[in-house]
């Protein structure tokens, strides 16, 4: 019967990013969706894509036809219109159908979400989930990350996502408020900062933020650049190979001295004796973890503190839903709330 019971619970870890949103199953399931939705913009739209609404990649792909929706922007949830709600919890909806819950299931999530979204937007994000799922909690993405990695004590998570940068001290106990810190300069802003400087040295290039975005992930840097990186583009609708080395070098690296300056706060958060561990135990996650040389530069300007070891998380798309998915593993749903505000039970 007890057997039976448990079989019947679907556990979901879910880490709801502002660029992208991960989920995993206790049923080895696990999906990766863009946290976009698109509604068409007239009626030439909806007969083309032949549907009211558009999620993840494919929205993007097709933006042009499409009114596009980010649920979350600068580390919050977009409360601004009924719309913004509504998206948000359309791609909520879509990423637990993903997870192809059976009838009759006991549907309990975990949600990560970026540390600001967790601290201000709580009551919100849980009237979206109530709605969907039958318990849910919600918390912040980096100590998602830090549960799912271990570590636990003596450690620093700095997630570097699209919409803020969170850096979470982890100090033994769950972190509150005052072991968490955003910085305003997640993977946006860079693309942002890209896509005005290929237009500042290329007049009349083909450019806009998806692009850019496309053109970092791809070949993003900060330091020494290996190979020139040559991408093709139009250029006053011709086609042209275009130098971005410098463009992607200085872009990648405006978010290295907020990101060295805030460890150099948070580390202060420990006591003296732990600082050297805290210091040898520092961990990159997030997207913006994949920026090629941003681990060794950190350490480098962290010369003057002793030893200093930045990591990277091994699966940085998974590594927020991965940490859910275990809370949720080890602790029935039954002992949530000893760790946030749970809904539903
Ligand atoms: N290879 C890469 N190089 C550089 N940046 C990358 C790479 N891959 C992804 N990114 C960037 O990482 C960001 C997405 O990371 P992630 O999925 O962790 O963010 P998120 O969780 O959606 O955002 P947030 O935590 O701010 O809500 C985007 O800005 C994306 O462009
Ligand atoms: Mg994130």
């Amino acid at each position: 019967m007890t057997t039976n019971k448990t079989e019947r619970v679907l556990l979901l870890g879910i880490d709801l990013g502002t660029a992208r949103t991960a989920v995993m199953s206790n049923r080895h399931f696990r999906g990766l969706v863009h946290s976009v939705v698109g509604y068409p913009k007239d009626i030439i739209g909806v007969k083309i894509l032949n549907r009211t609404r558009v999620i993840g990649a494919e929205a993007i792909e097709h933006r042009s036809l499409l009114d596009l929706y980010h649920p979350l922007q600068d580390g919050v949830l977009k409360e601004t219109s009924e719309k913004d709600l509504e998206a948000a919890r359309e791609l909520v909806q879509h990423v637990v159908e993903l997870a192809a819950p059976m009838a009759g299931d006991r549907i309990c999530g975990i949600i990560g979400v970026p540390a600001r979204a967790a601290l201000s937007n709580k009551g919100q994000l849980h009237k979206i989930f109530a709605g969907l799922m039958d318990v849910a909690m919600v918390v912040s993405e980096p100590f998602m990350v830090a549960y799912g990695q271990n570590r636990l004590n003596n450690a620093l998570i700095i997630d570097v996502g699209a919409g803020t940068i969170d850096l979470c001290a982890m100090r033994g106990t769950i972190p509150g408020p005052e072991n968490q810190l955003s910085i305003f300069k997640g993977g946006h802003y860079i693309d942002g900062l890209l896509e005005a400087a290929i237009r500042d040295a290329h007049p009349g290039v083909q450019m806009d933020r998806y692009l850019a975005q496309a053109i970092k992930e791809r070949h993003g840097f900060v330091g020494m650049a290996g190979e020139p990186v040559i991408v093709p583009l139009r250029v006053h609708g011709r086609p042209a190979e275009v130098d971005v080395t410098e463009a992607l070098r200085i872009t990648c690296e405006t978010i290295v001295g907020d990101i060295v300056e805030s460890i150099k706060r948070m580390i202060l958060l420990f006591d003296p004796e732990c600082q050297a561990a805290v210091l040898a135990n520092l961990l990159l996650a997030g997207g913006g973890s994949r920026i090629r040389g941003l681990a060794p530069m950190i350490e480098q300007q962290l010369q003057e503190y002793g030893e200093v070891k930045v990591s990277v998380a091994s699966d940085a798309d998974f590594a927020g839903a991965e940490g859910a998915l275990k809370l949720a593993t080890e602790l029935p749903p039954e002992y949530w709330d000893q760790i946030g505000e749970v809904v539903g039970g």
